[in-house]
C-alpha cells in the first residue's frame, strides 16, 4: 500500500534532502512544490507580468502553462527545460512575491492534490501538513535549532566558495523564523497531529531512518 508523506518545517532544516532521501528508499516521487512557484514566476516575468497582478497570473497559470515535473527532477514548462533557470536570486525573490497572492496559492494546491490524489508522493513545504495534504498519513514537522542550521548553511557556502560569517548567517535565520511564524498565508507552525523530528543532533541518515520508522508503522 502506498502513502503520502508530509514535511513542514522552519527553513534550513533539510526538509527537501531529507524528501530525497526517502523518495530514493520508497521507490516514491518528491515533488518539489517550491519549484511550482517558481515556475511560475519564471513564466510571468517572462510575459512582462507585475507579481502582484493576481489577476492575470492566476489566467496564465490556468491557460497557458503547461508544467510538466519529472521524477528526476528535470521540470518543463511549455517546452522549455527550466530546472536550472528558476534557481536565480531573480526567481527566488519573485516566487517569494507570487506565493504570497491567494489566488495563485489555490491554484497550485489544487495542482498539488491532483498529483497526489494517487498516492506514493512526499510534499514539503509550508502549507503541506494543512492545507494541501490533510490527510496524509504520515505527517512530519522537520526542525532543527537555529544554531545548528546556521552551522549547516555556513558548511555549504564554504563547500560552494560563497563568504559569509556565522552570527550573520545565524541573524537571518532567526529574521526568517520570525517572518515566517507571522505572515498572513499559511504561517509557519507544527500541524497539531504532525509529529515532531528534531535533527539537530542527527544525522541526514539518521533523520531519514527516524521518519522511515513512521513511515513503516504505517505501510506494514
Ligand atoms: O522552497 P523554495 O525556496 O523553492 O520555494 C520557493 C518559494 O515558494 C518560497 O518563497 C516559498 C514558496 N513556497 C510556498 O509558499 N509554498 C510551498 N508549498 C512551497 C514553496
Amino acid at each position: 500500500m502506498k502513502i503520502n508523506i508530509a514535511i513542514d518545517g522552519p527553513s534550513g532544516a533539510g526538509k527537501s534532502t531529507i524528501s530525497d532521501i526517502l523518495a530514493e528508499r520508497l521507490g516514491y516521487v518528491h515533488l518539489d512544490t517550491g519549484a511550482m512557484y517558481r515556475a511560475v514566476a519564471y513564466t510571468a516575468l517572462g510575459k512582462g507580468l507585475k507579481m502582484d497582478d493576481e489577476e492575470n497570473v492566476v489566467k496564465m497559470i490556468e491557460e497557458e502553462m503547461d508544467l510538466k515535473m519529472d521524477p528526476d527532477g528535470t521540470i518543463v514548462c511549455n517546452g522549455e527545460d527550466i530546472s536550472e533557470k528558476i534557481r536565480t536570486n531573480e526567481i527566488s525573490m519573485a516566487a517569494s512575491d507570487v506565493s504570497k497572492l491567494g489566488n495563485v496559492r489555490k491554484a497550485l494546491v489544487a495542482m498539488q492534490q491532483r498529483i497526489a490524489a494517487d498516492k506514493g508522493y512526499i510534499l514539503d513545504g509550508r502549507d503541506i501538513c494543512e492545507v494541501v495534504l490533510p490527510d496524509a498519513e504520515v505527517k512530519i514537522y522537520l526542525t532543527a535549532s537555529a544554531e545548528d542550521r546556521a552551522r549547516r548553511r555556513l558548511l555549504q557556502n564554504q563547500e560552494k566558495g560563497i563568504e559569509g560569517d556565522y552570527e550573520t548567517i545565524l541573524e537571518d535565520i532567526k529574521k526568517r523564523d520570525y517572518q515566517d511564524s507571522h505572515r498572513e498565508n499559511s504561517p509557519l507552525h507544527k500541524a497539531e497531529d504532525a509529529v515532531e523530528v528534531d535533527s539537530s543532533d542527527l544525522t541526514i541518515e539518521e533523520t531519514a531512518d527516524a521518519i522511515m520508522k513512521l513511515v513503516n508503522e504505517k505501510i506494514s
